[in-house]
């Protein structure tokens, strides 16, 4: 995953500079190594480093580059961690062909054994690289425009990629399955990149490429191909338009909002990440243990406990689950030979998960690692890692994230249930035909909750407190909206586990105080979060409801309902999430909060 582009220019001496500054502005796609491939003198040129984009850059001959085309790429590891081999452009055996990808290829593991047995060698351990192996078996017999076309029908994932081949020295093929590729041009060549950002500034007109196009292009030309009917197609160019204002790439306003929003086609990829043979190593692990700790702070930790739940139903596995500073305080004494910790961290590097993670080890644990970040000390200290494959997450406010981390989560509880027995492959099946299609609805759930999020934050940004309500598998989504609300918008929250609300939070509730109550999809749950939503309103508090848009009785109870679509029970937490993570964002900006970078909190807290 992370970030393409490249040029075809008429002068080479200034193909060093292109480079650098496609890389410079798409540095935030992508930390786990940059590179770049030229065609010079007949021969593909692969010049990559294992570092982010801005280190690769300094690069004393970069600059001197001469070439008339050049590919390069931004990476965010999810399959090999952050490594010299792993990084990208990757080539193919007789080193005719360099590709730069971005995004995740499902299929590829099958395809990589086929190859490897045909005597291709492999050099990375990425997904990427299958795809120049498979170019160099179908060009030489169909053609480079039909070659990439059968690589592309053999390749499942959610991907765009690049291509140059030193006996078509004059060429790029830029294919597009389901990402984001923009080509422009101008009187010296033609740019393409991930981000339109990336080529603003260098090109006058440009174009989008579509899902299933390929685009070859050379100095002066652009044609697009339909890959499923291989034929060319007709197109417009668009004249390039001022860069929107915004501080964030993409004219967002925040990397937060951005994030939020991207959730839907990074989840598709999230639940491409995770490989079979890894989860079913995990999932053995998990079966064989005595005793299972699932650890992780803040966002990570409400994770953990989301799936503590879920191990229950679906594994029959009961998992404790603790905050991993409290771990050593809690746990430690009952960890030893035959316990397992699934250590959950976004960033990988979280002093309060590694100190619990090392001691847990020292008595005898054995770690699964789930995180987003490859390369670092948690992905090192794990015995079997899970990448969430939900690309880099800039924002403090953990959003995407958090959505990535429940779906690996929830792919290893259905591998060890299915291992186990707990559930079987119809059972298993029904489960993947709903997970299947959370991208979209986590679209749809964006677009529903949106507004009606805004005009809410109108009443929540005077308060100076508030609580988030709900039970069973939506309690933890109370405790990381409150979360939500601290970090983001400077107000303070509280999650609250419904029942215990009138076991003494309910003495705050008047004044118009907010109770954000998030409707639990349990028949009996339901009932009595009514019966708690007049007991809010008979003390003067203001109720605001989250719930599915199934639900007729909650807006005869109060004007604030954000409805969120009806997904089955264990799928809530996904969908009720989201307008919370967008209540805090709309309510910081009403207070003026920094939103991305809250005072004293960093991306990864190191002690
Ligand atoms: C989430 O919004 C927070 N910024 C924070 O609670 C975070 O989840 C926590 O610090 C854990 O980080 P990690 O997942 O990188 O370990």
């Amino acid at each position: 995953m992370g970030g393409i582009g490249g040029c075809v220019i008429n002068n080479p001496e200034t193909m060093g500079k292109t480079l650098r500054s496609i890389l410079i502005k798409q540095s935030h796609l992508g930390f786990d190594g940059t590179g770049i491939a030229i065609i010079k003198n007949s021969k593909i040129n692969i010049i990559k480093s294992p570092k982010r984009a801005k280190e690769f850059v300094q690069i004393d001959h970069l600059e001197k580059l001469s070439s008339n085309i050049g590919i390069c790429d931004v990476r965010h590891a999810t399959h090999g961690r952050p490594h010299l081999d792993n990084t990208q452009p990757l080539d193919d055996c007789n080193g005719e062909i360099a590709v730069a990808m971005e995004g995740v290829i499902w299929n590829y593991s099958i395809i990589r054994d086929r190859l490897s047995e045909k005597g291709h060698i492999f050099k990375s351990r990425t997904d990427a690289e299958i795809i120049s192996h498979l170019l160099e078996d179908y060009i030489p017999k169909n053609g480079l425009l039909d070659g990439i076309r059968k690589t592309y029908f053999e390749l499942d994932g959610s991907f765009s990629f690049a291509v140059i081949h030193s006996k078509y020295p004059d060429k790029i093929a830029i294919v597009n399955k389901d990402s984001n590729v923009y080509i422009g041009r101008n009187e010296n060549g033609i740019y393409f990149a991930t981000e339109i950002d990336a080529i603003r500034d260098l090109v006058l007109e440009f174009l989008k490429l579509n899902f299933d196009k390929l685009a070859l292009i050379t100095q002066d030309s652009v044609e697009i191909i339909d890959l499923k009917k291989g034929i060319p197609e007709s197109f417009e160019w668009q004249p390039i338009a001022e860069a929107p204002k915004g501080n964030v790439p993409g004219g967002w306003p925040h990397f937060m909002l951005r994030e939020i929003h991207e959730s839907t086609l990074w989840l598709k990829r999230a639940i491409m990440t995770p490989q079979k043979v890894y989860l079913d190593l995990a999932a053995s692990i998990l079966n064989d243990s005595k005793k299972i700790f699932i650890i992780g702070c803040g966002t990570s930790y409400h994770a953990g406990m989301i799936s503590s739940y879920i191990f229950r139903e679906l594994a029959g596995l009961s998992p404790t689950i603790i905050d991993a500073a409290e771990f050593t305080y809690y746990s430690l004494k009952e960890v030893k030979t035959g316990t397992t910790v699934i250590a959950i961290s976004q960033s990988g590097a979280s002093t309060d998960v590694l100190r619990a993670v090392s001691k847990a080890k020292l008595h005898g644990a054995i770690i699964i690692g789930v995180t987003n970040s490859l390369g670092t000390p948690l992905m090192f200290a794990s015995n079997v890692y899970l990448p969430i494959g939900i690309g880099p997450e800039r924002a403090v406010p953990a959003t995407k994230s958090f959505l990535g981390q429940i779906i690996a989560l929830y792919q290893l509880i259905i591998a060890t249930g299915l291992q186990n027995n707990f559930l079987n492959e119809k059972e298993a099946k029904e489960i993947f035909s709903h997970l299947y299609k959370l991208p979209r609805i986590v679209e749809e759930t964006i677009a529903m909750t949106q507004d009606k999020a805004r005009e809410i934050s109108e009443q929540l940004y005077k308060r100076n407190s508030l609580y988030v309500v709900s039970r069973g598998l939506n309690y933890p989504i109370a405790l990381e909206g409150a979360l939500k609300f601290k970090e983001t918008a400077y107000l303070h929250a509280e999650g609250v586990e419904a029942g215990e609300l009138r076991h003494g939070p309910k003495a705050l509730v008047y004044n118009n105080f907010p109770v954000i109550l998030i409707m639990p999809k349990i028949p009996d749950a339901v009932e009595d979060s009514y019966k708690l939503i007049s007991e809010i309103k008979q003390m003067g508090g203001n109720p605001i409801i989250i719930t599915n848009k199934g639900d007729k009785t909650s807006r005869k109870l109060s004007k604030n309902v954000i409805y969120v679509p009806n997904v089955p029970r264990i799928f809530t937490p996904i969908v009720n999430a989201i307008p919370l993570q967008l209540l805090a964002y709309y309510t910081g900006i009403k207070r003026g909060s920094p939103i991305d970078v809250p005072r004293g909190l960093s991306k990864a807290v190191i002690l």
